[in-house]
């Protein structure tokens, strides 16, 4: 029998879809690829077998991907040059003949140009093309927002100034943690009967920038409001604040779909999975925001 084998183990959420996928599967059955040998190390203590390899080296790959029955394919964090890696990542499961790949994609309703995200949507899209056309067993996890990415969205402003600043309107969006995302993935790795399907991994409620300004009103017990700019007086703020263009361009980017409803999106397909609705981002902001 071949072997479970995760990507992107070093980082946040390939670190908790491993945590997971040990409670369920010995470790002699599980590997991980990393890019960085030293890194491996972590994880030779754990059991699971540790495979070097890069998604910008295809050889590496599919000598990784040898006697891997089931894929979990962490999408890249380099946006801007991703598309040829994950070109790499489908062909290199094609060579070694993987028995499924479950790749992590993003929720979304603008499959177009004209998306405010599609700088980040294109290399998804291009992926999930790619593992259909494959010829592999495929599973498309399409993630909702992280609710960690709410601090980094809103920053720390709003709790020195009391103003939320960011150009969403009031648009909303479905967030939920990355262990519920992770959880989904455990599942679709551990059960029959996924094959060739995509599931809308969502939260299970909608909210708006102005419910989250409420919600951390509540919490910290200081009045935050929510001032919705244009992208334009946004990017220009930022600027001026210093912030790197490229970040400004993915928190307007961001913002703008969240406004154009793009985020909005409720499944049960989570429940489905996992047999429990994503309900703990109330929880993770008073992780957060309950000790400021
Ligand atoms: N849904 C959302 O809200 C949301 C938000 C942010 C990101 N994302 C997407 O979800 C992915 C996972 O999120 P995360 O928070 O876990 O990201 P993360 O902490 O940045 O982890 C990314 C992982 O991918 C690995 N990786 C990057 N490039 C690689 C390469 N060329 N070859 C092999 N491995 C590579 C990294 O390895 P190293 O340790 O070697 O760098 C790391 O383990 C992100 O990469 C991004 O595509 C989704």
């Amino acid at each position: 029998m071949g072997k479970v084998l995760v990507t992107g183990v070093t980082g946040n959420l390939g670190r908790i879809v491993l945590e997971k996928l040990l409670h369920k599967v010995p470790a002699s059955n599980v590997k991980v690829l990393v890019r960085d040998a030293e890194k491996g190390e972590a994880f030779k203590q754990l059991g699971v077998e540790v495979a070097i390899g890069s998604y910008d080296d295809k050889a590496s790959l599919v000598a990784a991907f040898q006697n891997t029955d089931k894929l979990y394919f962490v999408s890249g964090n380099d946006v801007a040059n991703r598309g040829k890696q994950h070109e790499n990542v489908v062909n290199a499961a094609i060579e070694a003949k993987v028995g499924h790949v479950v790749y992590t994609s993003f929720q979304r309703k603008n499959e177009t140009a004209t998306s405010p995200i599609h700088f980040v949507a294109v290399t998804h899209l291009l992926t999930e093309r790619l593992l259909r056309e494959s010829g592999l067993k495929y599973t498309i996890l399409k993630h909702g927002i992280y609710a960690e990415m709410i601090p980094l969205f809103i920053g720390d402003r709003p709790l020195e100034t009391g103003v939320m600043f960011l150009p969403a309107g009031d648009g909303k969006t479905s967030y939920l943690l990355r262990s519920e995302l992770a959880a989904a993935g455990v599942a679709v790795l551990t059960e029959e009967g996924h094959e060739n399907h995509s599931y809308e991994l969502t939260g299970s409620e909608a909210i708006s920038y102005e419910d989250l300004a409420a919600k951390i009103s509540a919490i910290t017990g200081k009045q935050i409001s929510y001032v919705s700019p244009t992208p334009e007086v946004f990017a220009a703020e930022l600027t001026n604040a210093g912030v790197p263009a490229e970040y400004i361009g993915l928190f307007t980017g961001f913002a703008v779909a969240a406004k154009e409803g793009e985020f909005t999106n409720i499944s049960s397909d989570l429940e489905r999975l996992t047999g429990k609705k994503a309900d703990s981002v109330d929880t993770y902001l008073k992780q957060v925001y309950g000790a400021k």
